[in-house]
């Protein structure tokens, strides 16, 4: 038998919560996609076009470190895979992670967080850092005051 993962990246808690609450629901794993250097409030600030999350996402072939060793990803078939958007797509940190492992033959079911964008081209940036022989669901914004049982419905319906 196999079990979810649930995978994110989240600065300011947001999608950390929506995470922890959805591997309660489906018993998932849940791994913490760590950057090797923590961002600061001021490397957040998107109204400084010098700081550290403008820089980066200014360059969609930004590959901010992660921390750690790749995970195993042997015991899983389907990964929830959430993060938070910073300029319409998942912080590039979110492609140095899937770009670090080897998802072929799994299923990531992503979701986003945002003020309000929706996913934009999530699928699109995620999808390729990925190999052609990884499943796919299309991405899902959930709104930061969605229910656990909300969360089980959309997983089971992901
Ligand atoms: C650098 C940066 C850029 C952001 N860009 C957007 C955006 O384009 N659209 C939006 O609705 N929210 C944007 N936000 C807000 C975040 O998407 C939102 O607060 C998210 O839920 C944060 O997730 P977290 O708490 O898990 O880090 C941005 C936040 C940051 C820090």
């Amino acid at each position: 038998m196999t079990k979810p993962l649930v995978a994110y990246f989240s600065c300011t808690g947001t999608t950390e919560r929506l995470a922890k609450a959805l591997s309660a629901q489906v018993g998932a794993d849940l791994y913490r996609i760590e950057p090797a250097t923590p961002y600061t409030p001021a490397d957040l600030n998107w109204r400084d076009d010098n700081s550290r999350s403008s820089v980066e996402m200014r360059d969609p072939q930004s590959r901010p470190g992660v921390a750690g060793e790749p995970l195993d990803l042997i015991e899983y078939d389907v990964i929830y895979l959430g993060a938070p958007i910073w300029w319409g797509v998942p912080p590039t940190i979110v492609n140095t992670f899937l770009e670090t492992h080897d998802f072929s033959g799994k299923t990531i079911v992503p979701f986003v967080t945002s003020g309000s964008s929706g996913v934009g081209e999530t699928d699109a940036r995620l999808r390729a850092s990925c190999s052609e022989q990884t499943g796919w669901r299309p991405a899902t914004r959930l709104d930061s005051a969605t229910s656990p049982d909300q969360l089980r419905l959309w997983a089971e319906s992901a």
